[in-house]
C-alpha cells in the first residue's frame, strides 16, 4: 500500500444474504469500525440495498451494488439503472465481475458504456478484470488485462480516471482458495496501474488498484502490504463478519 492512496475493503457477498440477515451483519460490523483508517463497504444483492442503508446511515460502511445497466431508463426488463441506485443512497458498483462475464455475458463493450455511466451518475466502480487458468498458463495474462482495462476505461475521460476502482481478480484465484502469490498479485496489480498511466500519470498515481481472489484473514496483511495494492475485494470471507473485520483490520 501506497500512503498516497486510502485503502479500500469491500466484500462482494455474491447471491448472499436476506435482508434481515444483511442488516444483523451491519449491526455486528459497524462497531468494529470506528477506529478504522479504511475505507470499508459491502457489495449487496439489489433487495438488500435499501435496508442496508438504514442501517448504515450516518457510519463510514460504503454500500454498493453488484452490477447495473448502462441506460439510465428503458425497455430492459430485469435491469436496474445507476440513477435508481443513487436515489436510494448506494455509494458504487461492481462492474464486470468475472461471475458476470461467464454467466450472465457481461462483454468488454458494455462495459465501455457502464464505467462512465456509473462515474456520471456519481457511484464509485470497482471495473473487474483478470486472466483465466488457461490464459495464465499461456503467457496471456497481460494481454487480456491491456484488452480488459483498455476498452472499459475508453470512454472514461482523463480527469476521471483516478476515480474509478480497478480490482484485479484472477479468475483461477476465485472462490478456489489458491490465492496469487505476493509477486503475481505485485506484478498484475502494477501492470495495471502502468495501463491507466498509458493515458494519464496522474491518474496512474490516484487510482486504487485492489487485489481479489481467495483473500483471507491469514493471507491479507501481506497481499495489503505489497506496493501497488491498494485494497481488496472479498468474496467468501466477507459473509462472516469476523473474517471481514479481520482483513479490514489488515488495511488499517
Ligand atoms: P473469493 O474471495 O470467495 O475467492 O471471491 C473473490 C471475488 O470474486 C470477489 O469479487
Amino acid at each position: 500500500m501506497n500512503p498516497a492512496r486510502r485503502p479500500l475493503v469491500a466484500g462482494n457477498w455474491k447471491m448472499h444474504k436476506t435482508a434481515a440477515e444483511a442488516q444483523a451483519y451491519a449491526q455486528a460490523l459497524l462497531p468494529r469500525l470506528a477506529t478504522v483508517g479504511a475505507e470499508v463497504a459491502v457489495c449487496a444483492p439489489f433487495t438488500t440495498l435499501a435496508p442496508l442503508i438504514d442501517a448504515t446511515r450516518g457510519s463510514p460502511l460504503g454500500v454498493y451494488a453488484q452490477n447495473m445497466h448502462e441506460q439510465p431508463a428503458g425497455a430492459f426488463t430485469g435491469e436496474v439503472s445507476a440513477p435508481m441506485l443513487v436515489e436510494l443512497g448506494v455509494d458504487g458498483v461492481v462492474v464486470g465481475h468475472s461471475e458476470r462475464r461467464q454467466y450472465f455475458g457481461e462483454t468488454d463493450r458494455a462495459l465501455c458504456e457502464k464505467v462512465p455511466a456509473a462515474l456520471e451518475a456519481g457511484l464509485t466502480p470497482i471495473l473487474c478484470v483478470g486472466e483465466s487458468e488457461e490464459e495464465r498458463a499461456a503467457g496471456e495474462t497481460d494481454r487480456k488485462l491491456r484488452q480488459q482495462v483498455r476498452e472499459a476505461l475508453n470512454r472514461v475521460p482523463d480527469e476521471r480516471l483516478a476515480s474509478v476502482v480497478i480490482a484485479y481478480e484472477p479468475i483461477w484465484a476465485i472462490g478456489t482458495g489458491l490465492v496469487a502469490a505476493p509477486e503475481q498479485a505485485q506484478e498484475a496489480v502494477a501492470f495495471v496501474r502502468a495501463l491507466v498511466g498509458d493515458r494519464s500519470r496522474r491518474a496512474a498515481a490516484g487510482v486504487r488498484v485492489l487485489y481479489g481472489g481467495s483473500v483471507t484473514p491469514e493471507n491479507a496483511p501481506q497481499l495489503l502490504a505489497l506496493e501497488d495494492v491498494d485494497g481488496a475485494l472479498v468474496g467468501g470471507a466477507s459473509l462472516e463478519v469476523e473474517s471481514f473485520a479481520a482483513i479490514v483490520k489488515a488495511a488499517a
